[in-house]
C-alpha cells in the first residue's frame, strides 16, 4: 500500500517523488518514508479498535521499530502514543511531543516504559516523567518501591509484564513468548508478585501486559494471550489488585514478499477485540481498557531504502553479484534472521526481468548478502536498487560497521521530500573517539 507510481522516465515514485532524483539530492543509502503509508496504518489501527471493541483502547507505537523526531510526531498527530524501551527512545519521544505542544500530563499519559533491564536513571526519568512503567522482575519491582516511597503520595503507575507460555511460529530470536524467555515474570511467580504489589503503597498496579513475538502471521496466539491475561486479572481480584489495563502486545507481520500472508490491521484486531471481550463476559469482569503495541505493522511496509548499484561480479554457472554502496549496517535483518525482501531497479521500471542476480552489501563479511536470487532487470552501475518494506528495524538496528556513515531519511509526502534523519558524515564517526596525549608522544 505505498503511493507508488511510474512516471514517464520510467522511473519509480513513492508520495510522488521519483526516487533517481531523490538520491541525486540526499545520496544514497537513503531511507525513504511515505507518510501516507504510516498514517494510513495508524488510522486503521486507531478505526478497528473503535469498531471491535466496546471498551477504551490505546494503540501505543513500538518505537524501538524506528524512533526519531519526525516519525513520533506523525504517529503522535495520528493519536497514537508509544512504548519505549530506553532513556534513548523516552528522551525522542517526550522532545518531540513537547515540541508539539503537549502538556507534561498528556505526555505521561501517552508512554509506556518497557524494558527488562531498566537502570535506576531509566527508573528516575520515567519517574519525573510519570509515565506509565511496564515491571519486567524483582530487582526492578524493588527499586521502584524504594524510589517510590521517597514520594507516597504520587504512586507509580505500573503494568506487570508476565510470560504467558505461548509459543508463536517466528524467528526464534523475536519469540518473546514462551516460558523460557528473558521477558517478564514466569507464571508461577505470580501469586508473589501479586501478593507484594498489592501491598505497595508507592505503586499503582493498572494492569498486565504480555507479549508474544514478532512478524505473527497467525491469529491463534494472540486469541489464546487474551484468556491467559484475563484468567490473570480475575486472579488479581483476589489479591485486592483493580486491574484495569490489558496491554495485549504487538507482532502482527507483515509482507516482505509475495508469499507472506499476515491478516490484515482490521483482521487482527478484530480478533483480538472479540477475544478479549468474549474471555470478560467468560470470566465475568468489565472490559479493561484494551491496549496494542503494534511497531513493525505500523511503519514495516512504509518505507523504502533505496541504493545506487556498483560492482558486479559474475562466477559462471554459480551465481552473479550486484554490489550496492549499503548493506548490513543499513539493514541488518538479513544477517541477522535470514530475513527476505523484495527488490526492483527504480529508474528501469518497465524493462523485463532477465536476471538473477543476489544483491550484496559492500561491508567486508561474506555474509553481508541483502537478497539472494533476485529477479531483475539488466543494470548498469549508477542505477537505483530499492529493497521494499524496511521501516521497521532498519534504521533503528543500523549500526556504523566498517565505519560506514548511516545513511539520511526522508519523508515524502505530496511530491514533497523532507529530510527527517541527516546523514552522518565520516567526521561524525570520529566525533567521539579520544586521542590520549601519551600515544602521540
Ligand atoms: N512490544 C514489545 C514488548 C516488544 O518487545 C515488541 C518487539 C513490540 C511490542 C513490537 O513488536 P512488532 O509489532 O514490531 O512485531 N528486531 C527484530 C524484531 C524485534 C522485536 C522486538 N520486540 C526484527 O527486525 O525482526
Amino acid at each position: 500500500p505505498l503511493s507508488a507510481s511510474i512516471n514517464k522516465n520510467d522511473c519509480l515514485e513513492i508520495g510522488g517523488c521519483d526516487l533517481k532524483t531523490l538520491v541525486e539530492q540526499f545520496g544514497s543509502p537513503l531511507y525513504i518514508l511515505d507518510e501516507f503509508t504510516l498514517r494510513t496504518a495508524c488510522s486503521q489501527y486507531r478505526e478497528a479498535f473503535n469498531t471491535y471493541y466496546p471498551g477504551i483502547s490505546q494503540v501505543i507505537y513500538a518505537s524501538k521499530a524506528w524512533s526519531c523526531l519526525a516519525v513520533v510526531s506523525i504517529v503522535a498527530s495520528e493519536q497514537l502514543g508509544f512504548d519505549v524501551v530506553s532513556a534513548g527512545e523516552l528522551h525522542t519521544t517526550v522532545t518531540a511531543l513537547e515540541k508539539m505542544g503537549y502538556s507534561p500530563e498528556k505526555i505521561a499519559n501517552q508512554i509506556y516504559f518497557h524494558g527488562n533491564n531498566k537502570s535506576v536513571e531509566e527508573l528516575q526519568l520515567a519517574i519525573a516523567i510519570k509515565c506509565t512503567i511496564i515491571v519486567d522482575n524483582w530487582l526492578e519491582l524493588e527499586t521502584l518501591v524504594k524510589l517510590g516511597n521517597l514520594n507516597p503520595n504520587n504512586p507509580i503507575p505500573i503494568l506487570l509484564r508476565l510470560t504467558p507460555g505461548i509459543e508463536c511460529h517466528t524467528h526464534e530470536y523475536i519469540r518473546t513468548g514462551h516460558l523460557d524467555s528473558k521477558f517478564g515474570f514466569d507464571p508461577h511467580q505470580i501469586e508473589a508478585v501479586f501478593t507484594y504489589v498489592s501491598q505497595q503503597k508507592a505503586l499503582n498496579c493498572r494492569g498486565l501486559h504480555a507479549h508474544i513475538g514478532s512478524q505473527i502471521f497467525e491469529r491463534q496466539p494472540h486469541q489464546d494471550l487474551a484468556d491467559v491475561l484475563v484468567k490473570w486479572i480475575k486472579k488479581g481480584q483476589t489479591y485486592g489488585l483493580n486491574l484495569e489495563e490489558l496491554n495485549i502486545g504487538g507482532g502482527l507481520g507483515i509482507r516482505y514478499t509475495q508469499s507472506d500472508d499476515p491478516p490484515s490491521i482490521e483482521e487482527w484486531v478484530k480478533a483480538v477485540s472479540q477475544a478479549v471481550t468474549k474471555a470478560c463476559l467468560a470470566e465475568n469482569i468489565p472490559l479493561p481498557k484494551l491496549i496494542a503495541e503494534p511497531g513493525r505493522s505500523l511503519i514495516g511496509s512504509a518505507c523504502v531504502t533505496a541504493y545506487t548499484i556498483g560492482s558486479r561480479k559474475e562466477i559462471p554457472e554459480i551465481r552473479t553479484y550486484l554490489a550496492v554502496d549499503g548493506g548490513m549496517s543499513d539493514n541488518p535483518r538479513p544477517i541477522t534472521y535470514q530475513s527476505l525482501y523484495r527488490t526492483i531497479i527504480a529508474n528501469r521500471m518497465s524493462t523485463p526481468l532477465t536476471e538473477t542476480v543476489t544483491v550484496a552489501g559492500k561491508h567486508c563479511e561474506s555474509g553481508d548478502i541483502l537478497i539472494k536470487d533476485a529477479q531483475l532487470p539488466q543494470t548498469q552501475p549508477g542505477d537505483i536498487l530499492v529493497v521494499m518494506g524496511t521501516g521497521a528495524y532498519n534504521y533503528s538496528m543500523a549500526s556504523n560497521y566498517n565505519r560506514l556513515p548511516r545513511p539520511a531519511a526522508v519523508l515524502v509526502q505530496d511530491g514533497e521530500a523532507n529530510l527527517i534523519v541527516q546523514r552522518e558524515t565520516i567526521n561524525d564517526l570520529i566525533r567521539q573517539d579520544r586521542l590520549p596525549d601519551r600515544l602521540l608522544a
